[in-house]
């Protein structure tokens, strides 16, 4: 069976949005995949500090067309992730491209569910369009 992706998406800010989506994913055993490029969010929340690495994982991967691995959170009771970086919100691909990569993550990552979490000003990027 394919995997399933969850976009948790609202066109509203502060609604619960990334709440939702750590709890699910984590619920789901499900790799988090965090598309909003903003701080704050579930990469904040997560521990994981884009400036203290040099690479960007979510956006290397679709650079070079690669499956980003997420990073290991299980152990500390966090899913696991696919940090965001605020490079994103310039740099992101049409959300096709983005969906399809997605998908193809989704597959090699093997888990039943994948979630995603959204910025409010990315519309394309709910469940109509990454199925
Ligand atoms: N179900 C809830 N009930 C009460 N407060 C919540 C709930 N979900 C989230 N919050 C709080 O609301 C604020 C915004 O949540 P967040 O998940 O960051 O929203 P968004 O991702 O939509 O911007 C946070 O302070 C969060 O702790
Ligand atoms: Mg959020």
């Amino acid at each position: 069976m394919s995997p399933k992706i969850a976009v948790v998406h609202s066109r509203k800010g502060g609604v619960g949005k990334t709440t939702l989506a750590f709890e699910l994913a984590w619920l789901l055993k499900a790799p988090l995949v965090d598309l909003d490029w903003e701080g704050g969010g579930a990469t904040r929340s997560w521990g994981f500090r884009a400036e203290d690495h040099l690479k960007r994982p979510l956006l290397d991967a679709l650079e070079r067309g690669t499956t980003p691995q997420p990073r290991a959170g299980r152990r500390t009771k966090r899913p696991d992730l696919v940090p965001s970086h605020p490079d994103f919100e310039f740099e992101q691909p049409h959300h096709e491209t983005m969906a399809t990569a997605l998908r193809q993550w989704a597959g090699e990552w093997g888990n039943d569910w994948v979630v995603v979490d959204t910025h409010p000003a990315r519309e394309e990027h709910r469940n109509g369009n990454v199925r």
